[in-house]
């Protein structure tokens, strides 16, 4: 079973020049103009990178839960709890 409420539908996107440890770069580095997807979907299969697979949740919304079962049927509720965390 698998149970998705969420907060954002795509993946967190970090720069380098952002993480820690990039001033040991070069300050003229390429590196420091790329960045990197965190999955924040739960379906990679490169975890915790994003692998795209995201797609898959395209059609839910920010306002329901969906549950899904072992054979990928899903039923559809209300959110169950709010974007603060709280029931
Ligand atoms: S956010 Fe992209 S695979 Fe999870």
């Amino acid at each position: 079973m698998r149970i998705v409420s969420h907060e954002r539908t795509g993946p967190y996107r970090i720069k380098v020049r952002d993480m820690e440890g990039a001033e040991q770069l070069d300050p003229n580095s390429k590196l420091l103009d790329l960045s990197v997807e965190f999955c924040a979907c739960g379906l990679s299969h490169n975890k915790p990178f994003c692998d795209g697979s995201h797609e898959n949740t395209e059609d839910e919304q920010l306002s329901y839960t969906y549950v899904y079962d072992e054979n990928n049927k899903r039923v559809i509720l209300p959110r169950l709890y709010k974007t603060d965390g709280k029931i």
